[in-house]
């Protein structure tokens, strides 16, 4: 079997990592690495590529930024033509990037199975551009590959074929646990205590002028330090609403490698985020996690982990009051073996 493995963005990074490493134990499975070269800074590729050991890419599109039809667009172009030329049983791709949807389409269109890890989440919020990568995804999918309840019962709901789902377990989450142990030295170097950890990128968070203010006077009244690790898209935005000053009382940091992130959250007091990803990491570490947006497309990491969503000043400061008194557990299925059970589906079915 020839299997084409698609990575474009960050988020994608840590989820093929543990994928990456479970392909290369079948002998009987031949791997092809696609970077469509969504996100290019090194900071935001290159170095998940050096801490995680993910093989090097047979091939890096370099498709780069652009407009969502310009980019969607230019790596079903790159993109068809590795799959003419390498002739793969089956994509994999991750997640709801553009990278995601761009190369399942091309794939499915080819008469090629498409394999899709982290299917059936569903935020209902048709402003996200993840949300319209998730289901037009999902709908062409052959195997839709599951990490919490939700999205089983959302796939059911929208009428899939039961044989097509599989509930195995969250990638992201054999990363974070293959990983664990490498803590590094990163809060003692930057000599933090009792701080608040931030992330923030959504365009609805960060485009809007009004929505960054806001966000910045609930920032100056957390009451404890901030640490940024800031996004490329959220540090142009601030310079070009003039807010570059307002940031000198926080720790803003580049973007931060994967080791020295999950250092940084699992020290944290609690998390301040509006990322998808995180929700998960935090609610599998026991950090506190108060998620800025209007919905979740995880809402295991409410129900069962350490995620709350906040929507205003009000919500932010009562849910900093009662920190640390929200039972949780870890979500089922999230142990470490998700990468084996999806390899196992792929080599008895494609
Ligand atoms: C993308 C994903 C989002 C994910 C996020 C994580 C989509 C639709 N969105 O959003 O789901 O949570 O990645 O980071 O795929 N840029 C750089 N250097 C880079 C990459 C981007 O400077 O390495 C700049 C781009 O030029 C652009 C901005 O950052 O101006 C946004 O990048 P883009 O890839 O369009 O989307 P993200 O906001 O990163």
């Amino acid at each position: 079997m020839k299997i084409i493995v698609v990575a474009g963005a960050r988020p994608n990074f840590m989820k093929i990592a543990p994928l990456m490493k479970e392909l290369k134990k079948y002998p009987s499975i031949e791997t092809y690495l696609v970077h469509t070269g969504q996100h290019y800074d090194k900071k935001m590729s290159d170095s998940f590529f050096e801490e995680l050991d993910i093989p090097a890419p047979n091939i890096n599109l370099g498709v780069g930024g652009g407009s969502h039809a310009e980019q969607t667009a230019k790596i079903m172009i790159e993109f068809e033509k590795v799959c003419i030329a390498e002739k793969p049983d089956v994509v994999l791709v991750v997640g709801d990037v553009n990278s995601t949807i761009a190369c399942a389409l091309v794939a499915k269109k080819m008469g090629i199975k498409v394999a899709h890890v982290e299917a059936g989440l569903r935020s209902f919020d048709m402003g996200m551009p993840e949300e319209i990568n998730r289901i037009l995804t999902d709908r062409i999918s052959d195997y839709l590959f599951i990490t919490e309840q939700s999205g089983i019962d959302n796939l059911k709901h929208e009428g899939f074929d039961p044989k097509k789902i599989f509930f195995v377990g969250n990638v992201m989450i054999d990363n974070l646990i293959n990983n664990l142990h490498k803590k590094t030295d990163i809060v003692k170097k930057l000599g933090l205590k009792d701080y608040c950890l931030v992330t923030m990128h959504r365009p609805s968070n960060v485009d809007n002028k009004e929505k960054l203010k806001e966000i910045l006077d609930i920032f100056d009244n957390v009451g404890c330090k901030i640490v940024w690790p800031m996004h490329p898209r959220t540090l142009k935005n601030l310079e070009n609403f003039g807010f570059k000053k307002r940031l000198s009382k926080y720790v803003i940091l580049e973007p931060q490698g994967y080791l020295d992130f999950i250092t940084l959250v699992n020290s944290s007091k609690f998390v301040l985020t509006d990322s998808g990803g995180i929700q998960e990491e935090t609610t599998y570490l026991g950090v506190p996690c108060l998620t800025m947006r209007e919905s979740t497309e995880r809402p295991i990491t409410i129900t069962l982990g350490t995620n709350q969503l906040v929507h205003n000043k009000k919500e932010i400061l009562s849910a900093i009051k009662h920190l640390g008194s929200k039972k949780h557990s870890i979500p089922p299925l999230w142990d470490g073996h998700a990468a084996k059970r999806i390899v196992e589906v792929l080599e008895k079915n494609v």
